[in-house]
């Protein structure tokens, strides 16, 4: 017959991630087509559930897009007949073989009443994609067991993991290093859920395809970047997991670095994906590794307004007491080469914020001799105070990420009227007026580049360890000395210390005015 099948499975299929992001986004891709047509979804994990309830358990979770509605239900039903579950623990090959034996059955066709005479699949090579929606401490367990026992015999064998990829270098290189064991290189997709985000993804099309961006994309125009990512919620139930990571191992270096690296990178040859993550390398080797000076740590603490009592980060019952993990971090990175010598790469990220957004901006230097920055000579309306302000407006470009999606350019102009008075006012592209569909969640893009081997937004094992080794001299030094983090009330706009930081560097944060 030819052709291929793919299986999916979800380990840990009852997890948070699982039911929050994983189900949904393989039931809107089969929405829109996008999955192969003969493909099987499993959930693995320890508790015992028949294929039944896991259809229940799922079927909680997902809903349609706004353009999805027509014959929504419908849709998921078929999607859910599709779904089958196998219990095992996640060390144990036995668990993994029965998987195996069922996933076979699946892929030849057998036992599809589901399907009857719509999908007979013999002859087909069965491809098999595993997600591990699990602790890391258990990354390695699973991967031997359904390596060994379940991998594809004739297809193609992928895993995706998702981060923490250890605490630091070291234990980052000792988990590449024990996947390895069992999977090549090319087997591992690495997620960061930030590359799958629509700005994310444009980023590298405004920049490279507009003449009007590349050319000013240096020291030359750029006197500084601002990654900012801020949370509106605490750790509410994840201190467990949190505490052990703090917000720069948990942003920073990963979500926040990602889209610097993308931002910052040279030209790649090609839009293929080695051509790509060789200049992410490239750039990420070029940083300086971030020194205690360059970085500001905060913590939550409770807070009442409104009536309403916030707690604070040592609250969450599954956060130690005396904890100083940071939930908020403030640092000013570097870029030693040609296009970026000087440049203030800030990045601030916060949970318990005032607000929830993730957004990149740039901001650009001043004109030079800025005709309209000059304190007029001559006696003019109205003149002296405008120009005087207009000293202060350099252009800004902005890519929110999140939420309200849009990309804006700040610029200098005048305000319709016989004087001669300067407003800065924005160029503005806001997707929900430009695009009105819904955009796909990240995780839909990357499960679907998972299926089709596309590996350009997912991390190599080179570029996580350039990545570690900017920030494992710092986070070390923070342990060691116990730095403790200024507390900050839950709501607010952080510590006082970011906007120090900032200041040393000459920068003043573009998301407070
Ligand atoms: C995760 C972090 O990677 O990203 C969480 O572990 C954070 O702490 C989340 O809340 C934010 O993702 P998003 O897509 O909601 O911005």
């Amino acid at each position: 017959q030819g052709g291929s099948t793919v299986s999916i499975t979800v380990v840990g299929a009852s997890g948070d991630l699982a039911k929050k992001k994983i189900f949904p986004a393989l039931f809107a891709l089969y929405y829109e087509d996008c999955l192969p047509e003969h493909f099987t979804v499993f959930g693995y994990a320890r508790s015992k559930m028949s294929d039944e309830e896991l259809r229940n358990m799922i079927s909680l979770t997902l809903t349609c897009r706004i353009d999805q509605r027509e014959n929504c239900s419908d849709k998921m039903e078929q999607f859910l007949k599709r779904c089958f579950y196998q219990s095992g623990q996640y060390n144990s090959e036995e668990g993994f073989s029965e998987l195996d034996r069922k996933l076979k059955e699946k892929e030849n066709g057998y036992d599809c009443e589901a399907h009857a005479n719509t999908y007979h699949q013999a002859g087909k090579v069965p491809n098999r994609l595993f997600y591990l929606s699990i602790p890391p401490n258990i990354f390695v367990d699973v991967v031997r067991s359904a390596s060994r026992t379940a991998s594809s015999q004739d297809g193609w064998t992928r895993f995706i993991v998702e981060k923490p990829f250890g605490r630091d270098s070291e234990s980052s290189g000792e988990l590449t290093r024990n996947l390895k064991k069992y999977l090549a290189e090319e087997q591992i997709f690495r997620i960061d859920h930030y590359l799958g985000k629509e700005l994310v993804e444009n980023l590298s099309v405004l920049r490279f395809s507009n003449l009007v961006f590349e050319p000013l994309w240096s020291r030359n125009y750029i006197r500084n970047v601002q990654l900012i990512f801020s949370e509106d919620f605490g750790t509410e139930g994840r201190g467990g997991y949190f505490d052990n990571y703090g917000i720069i191992r948990d942003i920073m270096q990963n979500h926040l670095l990602q889209i610097l690296a993308l931002f910052a990178m040279e030209t790649p040859v090609s839009l293929d994906a080695e051509d790509i993550r060789n200049e992410k390398v490239k750039v990420l080797r070029s940083m300086r590794q971030l020194r205690l000076e360059d970085v500001v740590v905060g913590q939550y603490k409770g807070h009442s307004k409104g009536g309403k009592t916030y707690p604070a980060y040592v609250d969450d019952p599954t956060v130690p007491s005396g904890s100083i993990t940071p939930t908020f971090a403030a640092a000013a990175l570097f870029i030693d080469n040609a296009r970026w010598d000087g440049v203030p790469f800030l990045m601030k990220a916060g949970k318990a914020l005032h607000t929830r957004r993730a957004e990149i901006r740039v901001q650009f230097r001043r004109v030079p001799g800025n005709l309209y920055g000059r304190r007029r000579r001559s006696v003019g309306g109205g003149g002296t105070t405008a120009t005087r302000e207009l000293e202060k407006a350099t252009n800004e470009l902005v890519l929110r990420v999140q939420p309200d999606e849009a990309i804006y350019l700040k610029i200098n102009s005048k305000v319709p009227g016989l004087g001669m008075r300067l407003d800065s006012s924005d160029l503005n592209l806001l997707y929900s007026e430009r695009y009105p569909a819904e955009i796909p969640d990240a995780y839909e893009r990357l499960l679907l580049d998972a299926i089709e081997g596309e590996r350009r937004l997912f991390i190599r094992s080179d570029e996580l360890d350039a990545a570690w080794a900017i920030f494992t001299p710092v986070l070390a030094d923070l342990e060691a000395n116990k730095v403790a983090p200024e507390l900050y009330p839950y709501g607010s706009r952080g510590p006082v210390g970011a906007h120090y930081l900032a200041a040393n560097h000459n920068v003043r944060w573009g998301d407070i005015s």
